[in-house]
């Protein structure tokens, strides 16, 4: 079949290559991969990998299951999916674990679903770690990609007031009709601020975690700049005060990928979640859309579509 690899090109991160079909394992549906996005974690990792490594990228997919898993789990052949497989997304079938899927009713279209895994997991996870934010502000930083999109729409109808930091107001347009207050530098953002969500790295997460309240918390959840952070111990004394910089990953939560998905399925099709799709191409459009996203000219997700 046919799959996106890997190239070790930085001008060029994936091109088609012909692998293997996969072969589910008993706890494994095989999906047709109708559409996939694309993620900031994986250009970071394209853009240090060689072909040799072996690594087959794609997270996020949605499709058709063909076959249902051997072991009677999960949806049957015919149904509709969005799916977290660990790997091996960007080709023409997926085999992906039962806990790792959620079927789609009719209300929510697969370019929608394809949207949905990486970003909003990382999302939905991220206001759990905040614990409740009703009545609570809340500054987000790089918030006009994918995660930033889910989060805001998210923490705004959980109750917080957000402050989003995006490069241009029209980076934050859809952040604002979500209830924002969008602002395109930390010096204008305010504050101070219960919690901060900070994944730029760099100068930001000094500057963000400045604007905390003592006792206050900032999740830190990315560098997208790929630049450290540099903490001055003395400098919390002059506000956050006793704050926590609590570190963040996605994948260390016990609950199964398999409810979280059911859960922002359920969102979408109740309308109370919408995938910010900042661009949409076929899959043989793959690399120059990885580049895109890598210079910030995609706001929100990035979805590729394999069919006609
Ligand atoms: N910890 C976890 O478990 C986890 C899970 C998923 C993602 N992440 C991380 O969370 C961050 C957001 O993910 P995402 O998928 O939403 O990424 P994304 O769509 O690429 O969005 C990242 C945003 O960061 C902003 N940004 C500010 N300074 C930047 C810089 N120097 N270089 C690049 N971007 C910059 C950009 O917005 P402007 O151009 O508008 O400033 C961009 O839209 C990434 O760092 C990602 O690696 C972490």
């Amino acid at each position: 079949m046919k799959a996106l690899l890997p190239t070790g090109d930085p001008a060029k991160l994936v091109a088609y290559g012909e692998v293997d079909e996969p072969r589910p394992a008993p706890g494994q549906a095989l999906v047709k991969v109708e559409a996939f996005s694309v993620n900031r974690g994986e250009v970071f990792r394209l853009h240090g990998a060689l072909p040799s490594v072996g690594l087959r990228p794609g997270k996020d997919v949605a499709g058709l299951v063909v076959q249902a898993a051997a072991d009677g789990t999960g949806p049957r052949a015919g149904q509709r999916v969005v799916a977290h497989p660990p790997g091996g997304g960007w080709a023409e079938y997926a085999a992906v674990d039962t806990d790792r899927l959620a079927v789609l009713p009719d209300a929510v279209p697969t370019v929608a679903a394809a949207a949905l895994p990486l970003a909003g997991l990382t999302a939905l996870r991220l206001l759990r770690t905040a614990g409740s934010l009703a009545g609570r502000s809340l500054l987000i930083t790089g918030a006009s990609g994918g995660v930033g999109h889910y989060t805001t729409e998210l923490a705004v109808a959980a109750g917080a007031r957000v402050t989003a930091v995006s490069a241009t107001p029209e980076r934050g347009r859809r952040l604002a009709e979500f209830g924002a207050t969008v602002v395109q530098d930390l010096a204008a953002a305010g504050g101070p601020f219960h919690t901060v969500m900070e994944s730029v790295g760099g100068p930001s997460t000094a500057r963000a975690l400045a604007l905390l309240r003592p006792h206050g918390e900032l999740i830190w959840f990315g560098q997208a700049s790929r630049r450290p952070a540099t903490l001055d111990f003395f400098a919390f004394f002059d506000g956050p005060s006793c704050a926590a910089v609590r570190h963040f990953h996605y994948e260390d939560f016990p609950e199964p990928y398999a409810l979280d998905l059911a859960t922002l399925v359920r969102l979408v099709a109740e309308s109370r979640l919408h995938p910010e799709i900042g661009r949409l191409a076929d899959w043989s459009d793959t690399a120059s859309v990885l580049a895109d996203l890598h210079e910030r000219r995609i706001a929100g997700n990035a979805v590729l579509t394999t069919g006609p």
